[in-house]
């Protein structure tokens, strides 16, 4: 079969079963190891058999709504290409939005908390961009954690993954405390696109019957784990902001500063 009507059949499996098409794209595209474009322009490129019957099995996953990541076993984050397994959550773009903010404002050598490291995400691009860096990374999930190490050994960073919840454990104190917590609302979840709800897993989600449980169990006893010149940066849902804002407040944190992610949503949270 030529790419050109693999494309033609993926367009139609997009149609019939409600997919984005760009899902289908996105595994031809790392399958054949082309662009988008290179593709385009290659559309007569025959694809041998064995490959056909990959792509197949693949599509056929994408048929019944699992995002092409978990497809793939692969997800990219901030340039660098992570495992990713039905354990943790799919990196997202709005998280690199926190990582480019925390890395500007890094000098080297700091030492550095990521809570809730699922994929080992936030951690690993900070290691890898700021390799003097001290990097701690706390996850509940052993599975989750089994990821995170292996992403951390392909990518030879050196990082001091812990199977804690929340907080690790150890007497230091932290120049930065930086999280991307669950912080989806009980209410949410219901209304969540069943591509998420049905394959991301629900303890990287759900952040209690509010959505802010993690916020308030975070602001409440960071000042243990912080130093006194320290930043905690969060990442939060759309519409969370001010809510988290005042729960800062009520624990005594008045140095907030705001920050939105690319599509113009407040998105982070940078608490001295
Ligand atoms: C929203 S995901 C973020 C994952 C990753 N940091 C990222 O940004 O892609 C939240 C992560 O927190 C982990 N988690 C949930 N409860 C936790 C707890 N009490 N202590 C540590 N990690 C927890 C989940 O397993 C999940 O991996």
């Amino acid at each position: 079969m030529t790419l050109d009507k693999l494309m033609a059949l993926a367009k139609e499996l997009a149609n019939e079963f409600s997919m984005p098409f760009s899902d289908y794209q996105f595994v031809l595209s790392h399958h054949l190891q082309q662009s988008i474009p290179q593709m385009l322009l290659n559309r007569r490129q025959l694809i041998p058999d064995g490959l056909e019957q990959v792509l197949n099995h693949d599509f056929a996953k994408l048929n019944q709504g699992m995002p092409p990541q978990y497809v793939l076993g692969k997800a990219w984050f901030y340039g660098l290409e992570l495992l990713v397994t039905s354990a943790v959550l799919i990196p997202r773009p709005e998280t690199e939005g926190l990582v480019e903010l925390v890395l500007a404002r890094l000098h080297g050598q700091e030492q550095i908390l990521d809570i809730g490291t699922g994929s080992g995400t936030i951690a690993i691009a900070l290691k890898t961009n700021c390799p003097s860096a001290n990097i701690d990374a706390t996850e509940l999930s052993l599975d989750a954690l089994a990821v995170a190490q292996t992403n951390a050994d392909r990518l030879k960073v050196q990082i001091n993954f812990l199977h804690k919840d929340i907080w690790p454990g150890t007497a230091i104190l932290y120049d930065w405390i930086v999280s991307n917590p669950p912080y989806i609302s009980a209410e949410e979840m219901q209304r969540l696109d069943s591509r998420v709800k049905d394959y991301e897993p629900v303890t990287a989600l759900l952040g209690g019957i509010d959505g802010l449980d993690y916020y308030r169990k975070i602001l409440s006893q960071a000042k243990s784990h912080l130093k006194p010149s320290g930043t905690i940066a969060l990442e939060h849902g759309a519409g969370q902001q001010e809510a988290i804002t005042h729960l800062a407040n009520l624990q005594g944190w008045h140095n907030v500063q705001c920050f939105s992610d690319l599509a113009g949503l407040a998105r982070y949270l940078f608490i001295k």
